[in-house]
């Protein structure tokens, strides 16, 4: 590019700083008057010079490492096993030693013990449970067990990030607990994936706590997700994000369409646990976009779609499909940032229905019917995401925008963490209609930035940078 018209540029940047993007055509009699202003029409929008174009954070040798080991093998064999016992039924069997949930519930443990036998002490396994009494989908009082997997953060242990997926099932009569009932979409891909990740990360030490888990219920009314969520809430534990996976297992839609390197996430706006004064700022302010769980999701882009994990990531802005939920809820209920994966292009006769043929038409979630290394691809997603969490420094605190003056620039403050491994603070960015961070401004070690870009122009957000170069969530700053 000629020197010239690079200058050029960068003059024009400047006078254009903060002005607002023009329609790049103007109707002729106002282009002749708005003349001055024609060189912004075709300013950068967001305005360039402030910042750089935000590089997305990539795997480093030690995730990449890991990542490669994801065996789409494991994952078919352990769905395979998931499926032999005919139903996973939350209210089938708990003593059959071959046949039903509890034969279930004891193989997962067995197995995730053995995990954790090779993780020197820093994972340990649990089942807790309890007794679920009498309601619309469980008419007589039934066990309701997790199975849990949990590596001790190796400095930040307080720090916890959960991954579930749902190992009951259930067929068309969702009280019908005797029919084979096969979930191998639904959930043994979840389960499946999630164990997968559990025999990974048993010898590695995460900064955070991760916990692993295979929760039942989920069909009854998320029973199992619900008393996990609910747990770590009584006990007041910090869990800085939730992944649920559900429905992993296919990326064939019932019109037959092929999508085997997409996977959604389901991300929910303003938290309903916020108190009605903060959802009232947050509408004022714009941020409906900018919730835990949209922040979460965000990162989970940023992190996990790419050459490494072979994915793309849909971001589905919404809370669930229509008419359908998921474990994630149990966690937004406790006020928790939760998001769901979920295949691109759901096949219904593959889901809660008894196993048949029908007028030439196989019903039912069976093995045939998953791409284990589909399955594998999402796994890589989860674990890019699950470990660039607990690596990076924990979400940024307070974050505040300071509103007590009208002003050009905007001026941020936030509560320094006094976490060791902090390399500083990154301010980003991004145009109001955009879906993702454009922009980033590293500002070192400090609790207050100023931007010389207007806070009524952008969507800013605060995150922490930490010396490994992991990146926490961004977090939008509210009024001071
Ligand atoms: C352009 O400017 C002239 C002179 O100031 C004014 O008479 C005219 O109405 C303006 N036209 C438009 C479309 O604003
Ligand atoms: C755990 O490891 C020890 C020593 O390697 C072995 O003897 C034991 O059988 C293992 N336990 C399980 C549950 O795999
Ligand atoms: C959590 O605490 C609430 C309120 O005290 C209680 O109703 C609920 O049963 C508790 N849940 C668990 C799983 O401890
Ligand atoms: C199968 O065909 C019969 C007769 O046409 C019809 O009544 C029934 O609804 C069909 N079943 C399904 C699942 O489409
Ligand atoms: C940080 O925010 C919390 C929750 O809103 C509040 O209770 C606390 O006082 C704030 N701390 C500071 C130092 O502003
Ligand atoms: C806004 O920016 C303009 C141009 O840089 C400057 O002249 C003006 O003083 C600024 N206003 C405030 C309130 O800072
Ligand atoms: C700093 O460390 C102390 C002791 O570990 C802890 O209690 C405190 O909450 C930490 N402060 C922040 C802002 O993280
Ligand atoms: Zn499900």
């Amino acid at each position: 590019m000629p020197l010239s018209i690079l200058s050029f540029g960068l003059l024009l940047t400047a006078a254009c700083a903060n002005q607002l993007l023009l329609p790049k055509a103007l109707p002729p009699s106002v282009a002749a008057n708005a003349s001055s202003y024609t060189d912004c029409a075709n300013a950068a929008w967001p305005p360039s010079g402030v910042g750089v174009e935000l590089v997305p954070q990539a795997p480093d040798d030690e995730l990449k490492a890991m990542l490669a080991v994801i065996d789409p093998a494991r994952i078919e064999a352990t769905i395979k096993k998931l499926v032999s016992f005919g139903t996973r039924h939350t209210l089938s069997t708990q003593t059959d030693p071959k046949r039903g949930i509890g034969a279930a519930r004891d193989w997962i443990a067995s197995e995730m013990r053995k995990y954790a036998n090779e993780s020197e002490g820093m994972m340990t396994v649990t089942v807790p449970g309890y007794t679920q009494g009498v309601a619309s989908r469980i008419p007589f009082p039934v066990k309701i067990s997790n199975v849990l997997a949990t590596i001790e953060g190796s400095s930040d242990p307080a720090r916890v990030y959960v991954i579930t997926g749902h190992y009951d099932s259930r067929v068309t009569d969702v009280l019908d607990y005797t029919s084979d009932a096969p979930g191998a979409n639904d959930d043994a891909s979840g389960t499946a994936l999630v164990m997968e990740l559990a025999r990974i990360l048993a010898s590695k030490k995460p900064k955070a706590t991760i916990i692993l888990g295979a929760v039942a219920g989920e069909e009854q009314n998320l029973y199992g997700s619900t008393f996990l969520a609910q747990t770590l809430k009584n006990s007041s534990t910090n869990v800085e994000g939730m992944l649920n996976n559900d429905i992993v297992g296919s990326s064939t839609g019932d019109r037959g369409q092929k999508d085997p390197f997409t996977i959604r996430i389901f991300c929910q706006g303003p938290p309903l646990t916020e108190s009605a004064s903060v959802t009232a700022t947050r509408l004022q302010i714009g941020g409906e976009n900018d919730s835990p769980a949209r922040e979460l999701g965000r990162f989970s882009n940023e992190v996990a779609a790419n050459d490494v994990t072979g994915m793309n990531i849909a971001i589905i802005n919404r809370l669930d499909r229509y008419l359908r939920g998921g474990d994630h809820s149990s966690f937004l209920q406790q006020g928790y940032a939760a998001i769901r994966y979920t295949e691109p292009n759901e096949n219904f006769n593959h889901q809660h229905q008894n196993i048949r043929i029908e007028n030439g038409t196989q019903y039912g979630d069976l093995m045939e019917f998953v791409d284990f290394e589909y399955t594998a691809r999402v796994a890589k997603v989860n674990l890019a995401t699950l470990w660039s969490l607990a690596n990076a420094p924990g979400r940024v605190r307070n974050v505040t925008v300071d509103t007590t003056t009208l002003g050009n620039d905007s001026k941020f403050k936030w509560i320094m963490s006094n976490d060791t491994d902090l390399a500083g603070y990154e301010v980003v960015w991004r145009p109001t209609t955009a879906p993702l961070w454009t922009h980033m401004l590293f500002v070192g070690m400090a609790n207050t930035a100023t931007v010389s870009l207007s806070k009524d122009n952008m969507i800013f957000g605060i995150r922490a940078v930490g010396k490994n170069g992991y990146k926490s969530p961004a977090t939008m700053p509210f009024p001071s």
